[in-house]
């Protein structure tokens, strides 16, 4: 069983190529969190994963959620692993999911990472094309190697985009990231055509089409972006952040190959 995040597809990829790899049920952490499925029996399986995108240096807000309310079944011998996907490095965010899987006595037998386009757009631009599929193919011998690794059932930290000082880097970057879920950064232009595609794509229900303009009904969300990129209009803006860091004129990116669907 694998268990999965994902805001514009990366993670969606990665996760469903292992799934199929692996001949393993993929479910959708968003999906179970909105229908409040929450209890799920891994014992007839080999292998359980977790597979979401690195947010801040750490754990996304609705995969912590979905960890603290999940009921979960396995073996003694079930080898659990994570996969993280990420733009750059993914600090201590094993220790952090770690610690939130204790609290269910599960232990993770091996992490891995995989780097892929940043959807970070306040700060980065969507790469050109040659770059995007450069990235894209790499990812995609990174995780044929992890397959590799867990059908071997190999045990260990494997991720190796870390990055320097990753302690510190989440230690004091992820607590900046409950500032930037503020849902009042978005803005959306008056190209929007209300095809509702994000209130359809958002993993919270955060988005309601009020008056043809989506309008967002909480406070915080997740930051998962699925909303912004996958705007055909591109008429959803983040920022400015700190006055100057904006989405706009910064490219929209969805992974070509994930899974259709949300
Ligand atoms: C809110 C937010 C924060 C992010 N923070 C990080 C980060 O700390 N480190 C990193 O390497 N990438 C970071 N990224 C980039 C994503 O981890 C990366 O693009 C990931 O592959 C997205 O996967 P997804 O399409 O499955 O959501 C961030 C992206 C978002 C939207
Ligand atoms: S996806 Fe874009 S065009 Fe469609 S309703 Fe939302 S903001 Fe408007
Ligand atoms: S509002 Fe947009 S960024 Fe926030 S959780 Fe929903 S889809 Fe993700």
């Amino acid at each position: 069983m694998i268990f999965y995040f994902s805001g514009s597809g990366n993670s969606h990829y990665a996760a469903y190529t292992i799934a199929e790899k692996l001949n393993t049920p993929l479910v959708s952490m968003a999906e179970c969190l909105k229908t409040n499925s929450m209890n799920f029996d891994a014992r007839q399986d080999k292998y359980c994963g977790f597979v979401f995108p690195i947010h801040f240096w750490g754990v996304p807000y609705l995969v912590t959620n979905f960890i603290k309310n999940m009921q979960l079944k396995m073996n003694e011998d079930t080898y659990v692993f994570a996969v993280f996907t990420c733009g750059g490095s993914t600090g201590s965010a094993d220790k952090m999911l770690q610690k939130l899987l204790n609290k269910h006595n599960i232990n993770l037998s091996s992490v891995f990472s995989v780097k892929q386009i940043d959807i970070f757009v306040p700060f980065f631009k969507i790469p050109e094309k040659d770059k995007r599929e450069e990235v894209i193919l790499k990812s995609q011998v990174d995780i044929e190697s992890i397959v590799n690794h867990i059908i071997n059932l190999d045990k260990g930290n494997f991720d190796e985009n870390k990055g320097s000082l990753p302690f510190f880097t989440t230690t004091f970057l992820y607590p900046t990231y409950s500032y930037y879920r503020n849902t009042s950064k978005f803005r959306v232009s008056d190209i929007c055509t209300a095809c509702k595609k994000c209130e359809k794509v958002c993993p919270l229900n955060v988005i309601e089409i009020i008056d043809n303009k989506p309008v967002w009904k909480l406070k915080k969300c997740t930051l998962c972006f699925a909303c912004l990129h996958i705007c055909p209009a591109q008429a959803i803006n983040y920022g400015k952040v700190l006055f100057f860091f904006d989405s706009k004129n910064k490219g929209r990116y969805r992974n070509p190959y994930a899974p259709k669907g949300y």
